[in-house]
């Protein structure tokens, strides 16, 4: 059978603990689409085409991984491309209990979706976007916590480097 994951997110930006994800994610299932969330009611730091891009960009070599973005209910967009899995990571237990309420929120939205919860690698069990906006802001290094291009673009933002 064969099978399409969504990962879901804001992405503002994309983190190297996100793309460890959509690589786990990616050998366990058939298509992984990361859906980026158009309209997020917080006011995200980058575009919603600079997020798409910098995720394009990040798996332009994983052949089973596409980038796509949605507004509205996430499980009309789940319906919409034929998709049965949502892919959301844990890092702490803390993520746990937002993350619990909104997968089983979805479950009652549609009952034939099934979320999948994954931990990335340990070296990104703190890494959050906002954590890295705040570091970039303030003038730290985010090396090694973001693509290179990420990295570049944060410091455009912020005009650092
Ligand atoms: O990266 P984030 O901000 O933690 O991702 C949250 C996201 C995009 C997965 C969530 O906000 C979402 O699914 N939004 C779409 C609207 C929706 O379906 N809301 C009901 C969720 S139970």
């Amino acid at each position: 059978m064969f099978t399409r994951a969504v990962y879901p997110g804001s992405f503002d930006p994309v983190t190297n603990g996100h793309i460890d994800l959509i690589e786990r994610s990616a050998r366990l299932f058939d298509e992984v689409v990361v859906a980026v969330l158009r309209n997020t009611e917080k006011t995200p730091l980058f575009t919603d085409q600079e997020r798409a891009e910098m995720l394009e960009r990040a798996v332009r070599d994983l052949k089973n991984v596409t980038v796509a973005s949605f507004a509205g209910l996430l499980v009309d967009f789940i319906t919409e491309i034929e998709a049965s899995v949502i892919i959301r990571g844990i890092r702490a237990i803390s993520d746990y209990e937002y993350e619990l309420q909104m997968a089983l929120m979805n479950r009652r939205l549609s009952s034939s979706v099934e979320t999948v919860f994954m931990l990335p690698a340990e070296a990104y069990s703190y890494l959050s976007s906002k954590l890295v906006k705040e570091i970039a802001a303030l003038g730290g290094s985010i090396t090694g916590l973001v693509p290179e291009d990420v990295e570049k673009r944060l410091g455009g933002k912020f005009r650092i480097n």
